[in-house]
């Protein structure tokens, strides 16, 4: 695994220090909702985003979970992406955090977003571990742990072909990984 790794953006220190503080500025944006905040998760790349903010988050809270088809091995969001796992969890009238790994093209936070909406929550608020520079200015997020340039990053939860979920850091995967040289004889 290591060795399919290019270089560490942020290492596990720098994380843990980064989700301290996100859920400190979570904390207090929902001091005034005495029910209490709902927590949607998109499935899986935020597991361990989710599993450590909220063990920082001293709040009231219930957690929902939606999976969103996927780009099986490839690295850019060429389809659009369709719910495969419904949240099983009535949020009428809650106050609503969607949570999710990286904003990329938003095409993900898009679809999850409006698929909420329709539920009719009292507010929803976006937030990501990771936005991409080349992320679209129009996807609102609220809360975002990291600002990265467009690479392809894994660890932290994060995968490529559902591997490197473990690494403990974010890294950089090695670019001949996921996209193939061209064959220097032709
Ligand atoms: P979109 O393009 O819809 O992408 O904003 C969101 C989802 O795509 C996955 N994704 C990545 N996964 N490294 C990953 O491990 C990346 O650099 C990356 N970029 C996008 C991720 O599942 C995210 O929820």
């Amino acid at each position: 695994m290591l060795q399919d790794i290019d270089r560490i953006l942020f290492s596990r220190e720098q994380i843990a220090a980064r989700v301290h503080q996100l859920a400190s500025e979570i904390a207090a944006t929902f001091t005034d909702t005495t029910s209490g905040v709902t927590l949607v998760t998109i499935l899986s790349g935020s597991i361990i985003f989710l599993a450590d903010l909220i063990r920082n988050l001293p709040i009231r809270m219930k957690i929902g979970l939606v999976t969103v088809s996927s780009y099986k091995g490839a690295t850019t969001t060429g389809t659009t992406p369709r719910l495969l796992k419904d949240l099983d969890l009535d949020i009428r009238g809650d106050h609503v955090l969607l949570i999710d790994d990286i904003l990329d093209t938003g095409r993900t936070l898009r679809l999850v977003q409006n698929e909420l909406q329709a539920l009719q929550p009292a507010s929803i608020h976006t937030g990501v571990l990771l936005r991409k520079s080349t992320a679209p200015a129009d996807i609102h997020v609220d809360f975002v742990g990291f600002d990265v340039e467009d690479v392809f990053v894994v660890g932290y939860g994060l995968d490529y072909n559902d591997h490197y979920r473990n690494y403990p850091h974010i890294g950089v995967l090695r670019r001949e990984l996921y996209q193939p040289q061209p064959d220097a004889a032709s």
